[in-house]
């Protein structure tokens, strides 16, 4: 931890028999990298004013996140306040994520390096008033001097929609959380085996069929004879609610990274347009877990068939990043076409393998003539990375190792740290899980940066993203359970550079977290392993 040196002297902080505030005052997660402890209180009243300093879309968003945020504690600034104010800036001079938060008994002002910076310094004022607040003004809000910026550029959390379908409202509060604890990326992992989750206009049956499979596994894919529910399961996003969820995450500077699977993982899609798979046999939409077969054919077909989604994904989306997906793509398929065989001839490729590089490296072709950009899962290395490919690393950090070395940007999500579907305790009555054992101290312990990479190389990795695939997550509340709060751990992992992480002391810090989570109704692990 660095401590400021004056920070004794914090204007309007001093009072002459307080002792400054301990480091522990202050529960802030992730953990702000630097905290100067100041004196004395600044009193949260109905005559606050919120002051904006510059005309700025970006500082404005910032402020009505505030403001609603007051709004939805019961904490309501009176209209036209006359008393202390929490003034909001920007500041040209420090990175554009990176805030200074100075609470004196005078006032509060954030400054950040972009509108953004400015929202995560809120991030922190709203979790110091949390944790003085009794519900009702005046909040004590201890004075305190923050200079705080990311460790790490990429901080996101992903969700499986496919397996399980989620409500448009749970993905808001999902996105909402993400971005309280400072995290930047929400993936958005829309298409499956087991069902097509986003409305495409020029396909209507993605939307009859693909969205819809006849019934679901019941219990774990290990256990035989495999047993069904016998019940009708599915749903997708209409594209006016992909647009207002887009929305609802631009207001919290959280960028949306939709997942369209492809080669593999397409069973729900080639159900709804068989024509676009290797072989001629009907194929419904997968209604257990597990890697399917049943994958794209490379096509002149196929490849409309997703330059078209992509299309309409490019309109939904602002995000300079598509997941293109890559994993898990057997090649049964392939070896038994007499088309994929030519293919593989008239190309001059080796075998499958670099079938399936040509297949990623024809979408991210399109992707990069709309400028935007891939990322794939590791699995993307096989057979020769795309040109401008982004890997993400989820099969150890092997692929991240080997992408980062041959100049590609990583995204480190390893299945041994950032799986949150893996069980999160021993105890014998947690709920069914895939598998593993993924407590939130082994989260916590993550760091991103592999120490094989060279300084140079480490450049490369440009951050952390937990996962939450959905085989065994059938509802928000389970969701909820898996997510958080190992989540947070994925935040702090982001976030807080590695010097200044404890596990002890974020254990100690998460206990209000859970506290306040749970007051919320989000229903949070609180077993800490
Ligand atoms: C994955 O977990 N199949 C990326």
């Amino acid at each position: 931890m660095l401590f400021l040196t004056g920070m004794l002297t914090l204007a309007g902080c001093t009072s002459e028999n307080s002792e400054p505030h301990q480091i522990t005052d202050y529960q802030i997660i992730p953990l702000p990298n630097n905290i100067a402890p100041g004196i004395g209180y600044f009193s949260l009243n109905e005559n606050v004013q919120i002051e904006v300093s510059q005309e700025s879309g970006d500082l404005q968003l910032a402020a009505d996140y505030f403001t609603n945020w007051l709004t939805a504690n019961n904490l309501n600034l009176q209209s036209s306040p006359k008393g202390q104010k929490v003034k909001l800036a920007l500041k040209v001079d420090i990175a554009p994520e990176a805030y200074i938060l100075t609470i004196t008994q005078k006032g509060v002002l954030v400054q950040g390096g972009s509108g953004q910076g400015v929202f995560y310094g809120i991030q922190s004022l709203q979790q110091l008033i949390l944790q003085q607040s009794t519900g009702a003004f005046p909040i004590e809000i201890p004075c305190v001097h923050l200079e705080d910026a990311p460790a790490f550029a990429y901080r996101g959390l992903h969700l499986d929609v496919g397996r399980h379908l989620f409500p448009v409202d749970f993905i808001k509060k999902y996105i909402d959380l993400i971005a309280r604890y400072k995290m930047n990326r929400f993936h958005w992992h829309l298409t499956e085996d087991q069902g097509w989750r986003i409305e495409i206009k020029q396909y209507p049956k993605l939307q009859e069929v693909a969205a819809y499979r006849n019934e679901t596994l019941i219990g774990h894919l290990r256990e035989k004879p495999l047993q069904y529910d016998g019940e009708r399961y599915g749903g997708y996003y209409t594209q006016e609610e992909v647009k207002e969820v887009v929305k609802y995450a631009q207001d919290r500077f959280i960028t949306i990274i939709p997942e369209i699977e492809l080669p593999g993982h397409a069973q729900a899609a080639l159900a709804a347009y068989p024509e676009l798979a290797c072989t001629d046999g009907k194929i419904e939409v997968a209604t257990k877990w597990g890697v399917s077969e049943e994958v794209y054919c490379p096509t002149e077909e196929t490849f409309t068939f997703l330059e078209n989604v992509l299309t309409e994904v490019m309109e939904l989306f602002p995000s300079e990043y598509i997941h293109i997906g890559g994993d898990e793509c057997p090649k049964t398929r392939w070896e038994e076409s007499a088309f994929c065989q030519e293919l593989i001839r008239k190309e001059g490729l080796k075998d499958e393998h670099e079938l399936q590089s040509y297949f990623i490296q024809r979408i991210e072709k399109f992707l990069n003539e709309n400028d935007r950009q891939i990322i794939g899962w590791d699995e993307i290395l096989e057979g020769g990375l795309a040109p401008n490919a982004t890997v993400m690393s989820w099969r150890g950090e092997e692929g991240g190792i080997e992408a980062a070395k041959q100049g590609h940007d990583v995204i480190m999500s390893p299945s041994s740290h950032c799986y949150l579907d893996y069980y999160q305790s021993e105890n014998e009555d947690e709920p069914l899980a895939i598998g593993g054992y993924l407590p939130l101290s082994k989260v916590y312990s993550y760091y991103p940066v592999p120490e094989e990479l060279s300084e140079e190389e480490a450049r490369y990795i440009l951050g952390v993203q937990g996962n939450l695939w959905t085989e065994y997550i059938s509802t928000p509340e389970k969701a909820e359970y898996m997510a958080f709060p190992r989540g947070f751990a994925i935040a702090e992992v982001g976030w807080t550079q590695q010097k200044n992480k404890d596990y002890d002391n974020f254990t100690a810090r998460l206990q209000q977290h859970v506290k306040w989570l749970k007051a919320e109704g989000i229903n949070t692990a609180d077993h800490i392993e």
